[in-house]
């Protein structure tokens, strides 16, 4: 069989030199040309090339946006940059985008056909490795708050540690508070292996790509940390942490996500992308107006997962009238955590969480019952009377 080649060129005498080029050598067939990144996306939605060589510099969409997308949508086409020589520093930003190899205009037919059955090569036996299948249900569940310092990570950690003692099934968390995760501190964990690795190498991602920057926590879960530095954070988008969720569906029950309290797009999406989303509350009128701002966003946003709404705190003494704040906002909370500042704050300066070290204590069990809960199918009918308030 031959391999399929595109190429992706805003100057039509480029594409036909290439063209030409590949046509001398048998085991290659160019079966198309775009003249820009959009126009390579739409010939993708009717067919499909093994390979893709493609410009950096084009109008309407470049080459490296056109690359990050592809390399999210369809990771088994594998990209080959064309540059010329001052755009070099751009090649960087293409290999983090997706692109497998380059070459420097102008390149002779020999270099040109050596990269592109090189590259085939490769990559052929990478996509015929085997991923493993996918497990029954797995569930998605992304835990968010829009007022910080809330409990949002506290529950997250310790939601997940307790949902794997429970099912004894297969749990990830991904820390995805991307400017100021805790869940290393919270599990002691050494920050050497992040997302950020992963999406370095998101041109490679499948199974194997992950279990490489997945800790596997003594506590028997295993998490995806947030980048090292805030500054990293804007490489973490949504397409690429979609495609890293497929891959994790295929590997866990259930996975867990942590977020930033930012009501930005970023976190709209996650839980968008999220078959549960628990929205932590406390009883104060700041989180209450927030609540009430991010239930019209979700519901404008038309997002489709069941919300459990999640009040944290709830033995404290002060605050508003819970009833009246269900009144207010339209809802029901769902769960109960109780304060406890002792045992919060002994768990996280010992790094371990508190439903291990303080098993008994009246906190943990209110996290048993939350995971009981998740940890159910979905009823139907929750699903459909999302957005009845
Ligand atoms: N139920 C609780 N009782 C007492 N303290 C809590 C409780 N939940 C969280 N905390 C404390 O509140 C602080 C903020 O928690 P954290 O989980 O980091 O919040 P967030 O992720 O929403 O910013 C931490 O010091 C944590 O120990
Ligand atoms: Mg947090």
């Amino acid at each position: 069989m031959s391999i399929k080649v595109l190429v992706v060129d805003d100057v039509i005498e480029t594409c036909n030199n290439i063209s030409k080029l590949l046509s001398f050598d048998e085991e290659i067939e160019v079966i198309g040309s775009a003249y820009n990144g959009k126009e390579a996306l739409n010939f993708l939605e009717k067919s499909r090339p093994d390979i893709i060589l493609m410009d950096i510099n084009m109008p309407v969409m470049d080459g490296i946006e056109a690359s990050e997308k592809i390399s999210v949508r369809y990771p088994e086409i594998s990209i080959i940059m064309i540059t010329v020589q001052g755009e070099l520093e751009y090649i960087k930003k293409a290999m983090v985008a997706g692109a497998r190899d380059y070459l420097v205009k102008p390149f002779t037919a020999d270099q040109l056909v050596s990269s592109v059955k090189k590259i085939h090569q490769l990559d052929s036996r990478k996509n015929k490795k085997k991923t493993p299948g996918p497990t029954a249900k797995p569930k998605v569940i992304t835990i968010y708050s829009p007022k910080g310092g809330i409990g949002t990570t506290t529950i997250a950690v310790n939601l997940a540690v307790m949902m794997h003692q429970l099912t004894e099934k297969k749990v990830v968390l991904l820390d995805l508070d991307l400017q100021s995760s805790d869940i290393g501190v919270m599990l002691d964990l050494k920050l050497n292996k992040t997302i950020n690795n992963v999406i370095q190498n998101i041109g490679y991602l499948d199974a194997d790509l992950l279990n490489e920057y997945l800790y596997k926590h003594n506590s028997g879960i295993d998490v995806l940390l947030a980048p090292p530095e805030p500054q990293y954070a804007d490489l973490v988008t949504p397409e690429y942490v979609e495609s890293i969720i497929k891959v994790l569906k295929q590997l866990y029950d259930y996975i867990i996500i942590d977020t930033s309290c930012i009501l930005n797009t970023f976190n709209i999406d996650m839980m968008n992308m999220s078959d549960e989303i628990l929205l932590i509350l406390a009883l104060e009128l700041t989180t209450v107006r927030r609540i009430k701002k991010v239930l019209e966003i979700l519901n404008e946003f038309g997002i489709s997962g069941s919300i459990r709404y999640v009040l944290n705190r709830s033995s404290d003494e002060i605050g508003l009238n819970r009833r009246e704040v269900e009144k207010h906002l339209g809802i029901k909370i769902d769960n109960h955590i109780s304060s406890n500042g002792k045992v919060t704050v002994s768990a996280l300066n010992k790094g371990t969480p508190f439903v291990i070290s303080n098993h008994t204590a009246k906190i943990s069990d209110d996290i048993k019952k939350l995971a009981l809960n998740c940890a159910e199918e979905l009823p139907e009918k929750r699903k459909r009377s999302l957005f009845s308030f």
